[in-house]
């Protein structure tokens, strides 16, 4: 049997840090109305002229040289991402060619928030059906550029990071399990409406800015989660008390916490990045990972449940053994 192994992870974050006392200048909210709602602290924001393509290739850079695999190697570069750089060429191509992995196989995945888990879960079979020996997988995104800064329901919640691991095709356990969903039904509650084919502006609604409707994406994200969480413990045949570690989506703590206690997991098993990164949506997850890796929190052999949620709805999985 084949599976994809995680060699190494990388990430990259900006430098400008915005805490919630400087949105508190900006907007009607409080440090405590953030934190005892969201988690947050503070966010990381891509500076004028940094794209989610630049904090990718970053990422990218340091977990290739970590793997010890240079980027002619590359069977596959895939990005998960709801801001690329440009229209087209996808923003994977652009990375690739930074990088000289020219000639491989590079393309974007749109899922919104889980964007990452589905780009791994794409590279997954990719490796385990023998068609991709190596590949770079990618969560970048600068979602502050979609943010109102007078919208206080949303602009404390978002902000811009990216993530990336490269796999090899291995006889080891790596990926022991993905499982990917959608429901198109629920395109209302978080989403963002201009775009190509309908046209750039939106002069009813102000413009480009994320619409949400947060209690009810709060309320379905945590039962999809739990389900979720239960359906993928029963693809990979495990049981909680198998898991060492959860790495979920970094939207908001409260959600964490819900997952966490559905699995019968301490805090301790829970890596959170929440507090610093806020919600960097495809981002968020492979940031979350590369922390806990580079931190020693995570070691090999062990077994880490990754899982995101976000528009679309969309909502995926990851049962991994380090
Ligand atoms: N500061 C102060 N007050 C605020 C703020 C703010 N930044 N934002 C909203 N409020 C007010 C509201 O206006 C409301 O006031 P009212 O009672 O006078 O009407 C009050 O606070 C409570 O608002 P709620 O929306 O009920 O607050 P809630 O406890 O649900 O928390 C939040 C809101 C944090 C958005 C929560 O619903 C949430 O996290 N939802 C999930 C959304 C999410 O994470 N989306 C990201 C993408 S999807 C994903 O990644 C999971």
């Amino acid at each position: 049997m084949t599976y994809a192994r995680i060699l190494a992870t990388g990430s990259a974050l900006p430098e400008r840090v915005v805490t919630n006392a400087d949105l508190e200048k900006l907007v009607d909210t409080s440090d405590e109305w953030i934190r005892s709602r969201t988690g947050i602290r503070e966010r990381r924001v891509a500076a004028d002229g940094e794209t989610t393509g630049d904090l990718a290739y970053r990422a990218a850079l340091q977990a290739l040289q970590d793997a010890g695999v240079k980027a002619s190697e590359l069977d596959m570069v895939v990005l998960g991402t709801t801001t690329p750089d440009i229209i087209f060429p996808a923003t994977a191509c652009l990375i690739q060619d930074r990088l000289g992995a020219n000639g491989c196989m590079a393309f974007d995945v749109n899922a919104a928030c889980s964007g990452f888990m589905y780009a791994l879960g794409v590279a997954n079979n990719f490796v385990r059906t023998g068609q991709v020996k190596k590949a770079l997988v990618m969560g970048a995104e600068t979602l502050t550029r979609m943010v109102d800064w007078s919208e206080r329901e949303t602009c404390v919640l978002f902000g811009d990071g990216a993530g990336a691991v490269v796999l090899e095709a291995s006889d080891e356990p790596g990926i022991l399990a993905t499982c990917l969903h959608a429901d198109g039904g629920y395109k209302d509650l978080l989403y963002n409406p201009v775009g190509v084919s309908v046209g750039f502006s939106d002069e009813k609604n102000h413009g480009v800015r994320i619409r949400m409707s947060g209690r009810e994406v709060f309320k379905i994200a945590v039962k999809t989660l739990d389900a979720l969480v239960d359906e993928t413990l029963q693809a990979a045949n495990m049981h909680a008390d198998q898991l060492d570690w959860l790495i979920p989506h970094q939207a908001n703590l409260r959600i964490i916490e819900a997952t966490a206690k559905r699995l019968g997991m301490s805090m301790e098993q829970v890596i959170v990045t929440v507090d610093k990164h806020a919600n960097t949506s495809s981002g968020s997850v492979p940031l979350a990972l590369d922390a806990a890796v580079r931190s020693g929190r995570i070691k090999r052999g062990q077994n880490l449940l990754l899982e995101a949620f976000g528009g679309g709805f969309t909502w995926a999985s990851a049962m991994v053994r380090y």
